[in-house]
């Protein structure tokens, strides 16, 4: 009945305004493609995917398609009267779950907002004044199961305007504010402070400290069978026998000196802290080469990445050969005659470049699957696992990325014991390597793999399917790992997929990432927060100072390397704001208080709800700054999209 009444006013209204001269502008006949969509493209009186416009059974001939996470700026003239829409998900999502929510913002405040809808589920009409409007925002947002089918319309979307046409204007740029301090010249030692060795096996590490060169490194305490070069800092040798060392390293230079506690616990389980690295993919992906790698792991040393901690270099896929090529350069024998995995042409010496970054103190990783062929279609390791494990081993390699893929054709089906099947052959080859190699297993969260991917020994597991560098992509993964907490732990963290700040663009062609920069701020503190891997995706060479600014913070990765090895727990969420907390070895605190909607809004933390009392302080991590003594709660306002990451120690 209400909505009956509603339509019939609406009508009422629109015929008299329409009496009264007003244009009926579309909205799809303005310049839509200057959206930001979460995914495909904006459609012009179709949908993001390019089919009619249909909702709930009820095709529109005007609308603009869009996905979740998406907004779409109108600049307004004085004569703008009224904008009226049908919204919801289109029915080529009807069997799905998707789900949204629509908003209207002007620049200050709400103007309207849709309940939840969902796939084939009902539409809902909105018809509001324009009048003193200067900017209207015409948003969707995802909802808590993240942003997968959510191909959300505005269908019959027009203006009634007397006077001047609105205008699309792209969203307002942030100015990409650095908020990391500069390191001091004098000598700051980072990094893990705990990292695990098996006994027997090559070890390597490399002391990361800031501040001035030619600097001193010293170390008391390691354990026999290690041995420091003082000047590179790099620790190598093969620890004699298990046991847990309390090492003393210092580092020294003309400016002062610094020393700090590592623990080196050797025996059985290693990554016990989340890698730090960089992978190949999402920079450059099938336009990666053996010189882009080196390239890498030069600009990890000399940009100053790897005095912060930072120490993978991770070839991803496209480094073998591929059968069918007809390409000389990545075509070829898949295998030697004794069955060895073969190079493409692009990697003419594996060996040579392992043993290259390994000179530079730097860990070298490789990829694969149990599949006869990887994503990308080139060889891999079925039915040559142990093989294959063992040249890995022989070429130097420290970290297995094992992406399921094309083994999707070997498996029966998705059963818990056809999902371990090839991890478990894999972890068996690895074991007989005697070599400390992490072991990443990707096959996107099938089968809630956090639940046993430490079982069939794994160090890390990829939770979800591939990241892409915008909002709705990073957003819905990001704030969809809450609940993995407790699978979390030294040597097995959730792996939430790679970094997509700086230079990005799956290869050849680069391009900045599109997260804006409070979004880059909430993608790096989140995943500090979850203890999650951290995997550079950018191309190091073109690193841009903010970029640099966003993976130099020690303390901002201190949070992610705590010994403790605690995921962060979402512990409120209100609307778009969330509070994230993660318990620290000393006892301390890491909050991140995130606000997941469009405009700036207060954010409060509150010490019930975190379950504590008494006075804290709080200290700010990005501007590594304390706001002071706080008792029962901590507020901040944080802009749209963004985040405010601290930590608070308790107070005598
Ligand atoms: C999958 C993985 C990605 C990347 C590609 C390589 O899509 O999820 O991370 O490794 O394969 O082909």
């Amino acid at each position: 009945m209400k909505r009956i009444l509603f339509s019939l006013l609406s009508l009422l209204l629109i015929t008299s305004l329409k009496a009264q001269q007003y244009d009926t502008i579309w909205l799809s006949s303005l310049d839509i493609s200057k959206a930001t969509i979460g995914w495909g493209r904006p459609g012009v009186d179709v949908s993001c995917m390019g089919n009619p416009i249909i909702l709930n059974g009820i095709t529109y001939k005007r609308g603009f398609g869009t996905h979740a996470a998406s907004m779409l700026c109108v600049k307004l003239s004085e004569g703008s009267a009224r904008f009226h829409a049908v919204v919801g998900i289109n029915d080529e999502e009807k069997a799905t779950t998707g789900s949204a929510v629509f908003k209207l913002y002007s620049n200050t405040e709400i103007l309207w907002q849709s309940g939840i809808l969902r796939s084939g589920g009902p539409s809902e009409a909105v018809d509001i004044s324009m009048a003193k409007i200067d900017t209207l925002f015409i948003c969707t947002e995802t909802t808590e199961d993240g942003a997968n089918y959510d191909h959300t319309d505005w269908a019959d979307a027009y203006f009634l305007v007397a006077g001047t046409k609105p205008v699309v204007i792209y969203r307002p740029t942030e100015a990409a504010v650095i908020l990391t301090p500069e390191a001091p010249l004098t000598p700051r030692i980072n990094g893990p402070k705990k990292y695990g060795a098996r006994p027997g096996n090559d070890f390597l590490f490399r002391i990361a400290a800031t501040g001035e060169r030619p600097m001193k490194f010293s170390a008391k305490g390691l354990p026999a069978g290690l041995s420091l070069n003082t000047t590179s800092g790099i620790i190598t040798g093969k620890i004699k026998k298990a046991g847990s060392y309390q090492v003393t390293l210092s580092a020294t230079n003309k400016k002062g000196s610094d020393s700090r506690r590592l623990t080196i616990v050797c025996g059985d389980t290693i990554a016990l802290t989340p890698p730090l690295g960089w992978n190949s993919w999402n920079c450059f992906a099938t336009a990666i080469d053996q010189e882009k790698v080196k390239a890498a792991a030069d600009a990890m040393v000399n940009s100053g990445l790897a005095d912060h901690g930072w120490s993978y270099i991770n070839i991803d896929d496209c480094w073998m050969v591929q059968a069918e090529s007809t390409d000389s350069i990545l075509g070829g024998e898949v295998r030697d005659a004794q069955g060895n995995m073969n190079t493409n042409k692009k990697f003419p010496d594996i060996k040579g470049l392992a043993d290259y970054v390994h000179s530079l103190g730097l860990k070298i990783g490789i990829y694969s699957g149990p599949g006869p062929k990887t994503c990308a279609g080139f060889t891999a390791c079925y039915q040559f696992e142990e093989r294959d494990a063992g040249s890995f081993a022989a070429w130097g390699f420290d970290y297995l990325k094992y992406d399921w893929c094309d083994y999707e054709r070997i498996a029966k089906d998705h059963s818990l014991p056809e999902l371990k099947k090839p991890y478990v052959i894999m972890n068996e080859a690895l074991k007989k390597t005697n070599r400390d190699i992490v072991y990443s297993l990707c096959q996107y969260g099938m089968g809630d793999v956090w639940e046993w991917g430490n079982e069939v020994g794994g160090n890390c597991w990829r939770t979800t399917g591939d990241i892409t560098d915008n909002w709705s992509s990073m957003e819905s993964i990001g704030f969809g790992q809450a609940g993995h907490e407790k699978y979390a732990g030294p040597g097995n963290w959730n792996d939430p997929d790679m970094l997509v700040v700086g230079k990005v663009g799956w290869g050849p062609q680069l391009h900045p990432t599109r997260l804006t920069p409070n979004e880059q701020y909430t993608h790096i503190s989140l995943w500090a927060l979850l203890a999650a891997p951290l995997l550079i995706g950018c191309d190091m060479t073109q690193l841009d100072p903010f970029t640099y600014s966003l993976l130099t913070n020690d303390e901002v990765l201190d949070i992610n390397q705590d010994p403790l090895g605690k995921q962060a727990s979402r512990i409120t969420q209100i609307g778009n704001m969330e509070i994230w907390a993660k318990n620290l070895e000393d006892g301390s605190l890491a909050i991140g208080l995130f606000n997941r909607g469009l405009f700036t809004s207060p954010v409060t933390a509150t010490w019930k709800d975190l379950g504590i009392s008494g006075s804290y302080i709080v200290r700010d991590l990005w501007s590594q700054k304390d706001e002071g003594k706080f008792t029962g709660k901590y507020s901040a306002t944080i802009p749209g999209h963004g985040v405010k990451l601290v930590r608070i120690y308790k107070s005598q």
